[in-house]
């Protein structure tokens, strides 16, 4: 079958076989079978590019759920199955007030995948109010929780991108949220200026939210409407010394202190001025809003979007020096 109605670049790469599954105890079967020795699991779709067709088992992880664990006056743990879709995970929250989630309204994926790359935005990643995920182990079969520390968070990094990596399924993850008196991040240039806008001086969890779904909308494309996955590069962090060298050249670049001896730098800003933002080449390119996010307008192949994140490394290493990494997971 194909995939493209299961990834957000929309890539039309087909599946050997699919199965999409709904119950811990189906997954177990598949992962206790012989019959399908080559499997791949498929969440939310959001942060991949596949550059060819699979040939396994693609297993659609579709496990939906959401509760409330347990309650104090000012705190509340949620749970929600791997399978739920980010968003609506989040404006669920939202409607019954409970505070820490509204800055990372409207990622794309779904909740299960959240915590691989600690996803994040405007101040707040998502390691901020993780309490803890079940997991299953694929070689016991056992399920085991991680613990926020278990998890090793860093930036769009954790213990499930490395050497966890392959090895276990996300099945449901817990949150940590506030009731009562939320502490809000607003401190994010966009966010207060967004706010401002909007004429609003007291701003509750749902301002923020709301506040933030504009900025995205206004920078991100729709995944619904153009392909794509989100930023397709990190941000380089690099060190203190490198960074005076590049600074000498290109005194104008933004940058963020990461810790006393390592500088971030944008992605999105290299790859602007080294003149890719808004390219197109046939059906796919550069979004025209934002240099980090390439773009499939139709008919795209992972091979030409890979190929031309390519491009875009060996471009910008050569006039900056700098590496830059790809987000995205290449299939
Ligand atoms: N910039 C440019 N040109 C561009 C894009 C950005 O010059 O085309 C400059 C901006 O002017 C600004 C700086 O780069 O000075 C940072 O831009 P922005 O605030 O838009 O954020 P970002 O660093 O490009 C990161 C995350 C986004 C997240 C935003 C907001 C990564 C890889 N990306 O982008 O996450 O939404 O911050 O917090 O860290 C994602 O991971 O899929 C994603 C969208």
């Amino acid at each position: 079958i194909s995939l493209k109605s299961y990834n957000t670049f929309g890539i039309d790469a087909k599946a050997k076989h699919f199965v999409s599954v709904d119950s811990v105890e189906d997954l177990k079967t598949i992962f206790s079978s012989e019959e399908f020795p080559q499997k791949f699991i498929l969440g939310g779709g959001s942060n991949m590019l596949l550059t060819k067709d699979i040939d396994a088992l693609v297993i659609h992880l579709n496990l939906k759920g959401k509760k409330i664990i347990s309650q104090t006056k000012t705190e509340v743990l949620i749970e929600s199955q791997a399978g739920e879709n980010w968003h609506e995970f989040v404006l669920w929250t939202l409607e019954k007030d409970f505070g820490g989630l509204e800055n990372l309204s409207l990622i794309p994926g779904n909740v299960g995948t959240s915590p691989i790359q600690n996803i994040g935005a405007y101040g707040v990643e998502l390691k901020d109010t993780f309490h803890s995920c079940d997991a299953l182990n694929l070689e016991t079969l056992e399920i085991e929780t991680f613990t926020n520390e278990a998890c090793k968070f860093d930036y769009r990094n954790s213990i499930f991108k490395q050497h966890a990596k392959g090895k276990y399924i996300i099945l449901s993850v817990v949150f940590n949220l506030s009731i009562g008196k939320h502490h809000l991040h607003t401190n994010y240039g966009i966010i207060t200026s967004e706010l401002e806008n909007m004429n609003i001086d007291q701003p509750t969890i749902q301002d923020v939210s709301k506040a933030v779904i504009a900025i995205r909308e206004s920078k991100l494309p729709n995944p619904k409407e153009i392909g794509n996955s989100g930023s397709f590069f990190k941000n380089p962090v690099i060190s203190k010394e490198e960074f005076l060298k590049f600074q000498e050249n290109f005194p104008d670049a933004p940058n963020y202190i990461v810790s006393e001896t390592e500088i971030k730098v944008p992605a999105g800003w290299l790859i602007e001025q080294a003149g890719f933002k808004g390219k197109t080449f046939g059906n796919y390119g550069v979004h025209k809003k934002q240099a980090l996010v390439l773009v499939n307008y139709g008919g795209a192949t992972g091979k030409e979007i890979l190929e031309l994140s390519k491009l875009i490394q060996d471009t910008v290493a050569r006039i900056f020096g700098i590496h830059i990494e790809a987000e995205v997971n290449i299939i």
